[in-house]
């Protein structure tokens, strides 16, 4: 009776415990893909933008008008900014933080155009290559924001084009979570500063290395 007693104490604890280590790891996680590839998102959003001053100096408007000079902008004005979307959605389609997808077992054998792939093969998705398909978009390399506007393409991953977070039920789970930050946080970083690159280079020389070769002025 004793020993029963002790045993189930000792696994309720085991099970408290696991279940602590697995909320740390959950929340560790989170902090490391939003630090990781939150950021990368973040740093060629500022890249493209310092690259093409002219999409700075809209998104720059467009904030003026929806928030004014008065105020920081919040997330509640994010649905009011257009513009800001499209800039972020052609982020993550031409440089998308995660280049593959993580692997996907198919079931049973799949034939694909000409590729048979056998049953329980490790199948990853190249999202890089799909976002730069010259078959799916125009000028696919350059950044042009204005492919998104006045469209339903969204980032859910329901447009086959376009799959920075994946698509179906493996799809990435923290991808409202990690738009949101990056809107808000490109949203603040264009409204706060003019950015530009090093004194001497120009716009259209600037190689999209951000590292000790930006300024911003606020
Ligand atoms: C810009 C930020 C992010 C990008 C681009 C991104 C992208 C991705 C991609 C491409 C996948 C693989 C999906 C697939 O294999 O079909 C994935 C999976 C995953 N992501 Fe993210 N992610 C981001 C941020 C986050 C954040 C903030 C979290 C946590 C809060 C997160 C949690 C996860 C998890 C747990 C998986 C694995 C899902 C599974 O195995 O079923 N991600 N992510």
């Amino acid at each position: 009776m004793r020993a029963n007693y002790i045993l189930h104490i000792s696994s309720t604890l085991c099970g408290v415990f696991f279940s602590w280590l697995t909320k740390c790891w959950l929340v560790w996680n989170c902090r490391i893909c939003l630090r990781v590839e939150g950021t990368v998102a973040l740093e060629w959003a500022l890249a493209e933008i310092i690259h093409n001053p002219e999409i700075m100096n809209r998104a720059q408007e467009e904030l003026d008008k929806v928030v004014g000079t008065n105020r920081q902008v919040h997330e509640s004005d994010l649905p009011n900014l257009p513009y800001l979307h499209t800039i972020i959605k052609e982020t993550f389609c031409l440089h998308p933080p995660g280049a593959l997808t993580l692997g996907h077992l198919n079931v049973k054998d799949v034939q694909l155009l000409h590729y048979k792939i056998p049953a329980n093969t490790n199948v990853l998705v190249n999202i890089w290559a799909i976002n730069r398909d010259p078959k799916a978009w125009k000028k696919p390399l350059e950044s042009i924001p204005d492919r998104f506007l006045n469209n339903n393409i969204s980032l859910l991953g329901s447009n086959y084009n376009l799959l920075p977070f994946g698509s179906g039920r493996r799809r990435c789970p923290g991808m409202d979570f990690a738009q949101h930050m990056v809107h808000c946080g490109l949203a603040t970083l264009i409204q706060t500063f003019d950015w530009s690159p090093q004194l001497g280079v120009k716009g259209h020389e600037y190689d999209g290395g951000l590292h000790r070769r930006i300024c911003c002025k606020s």
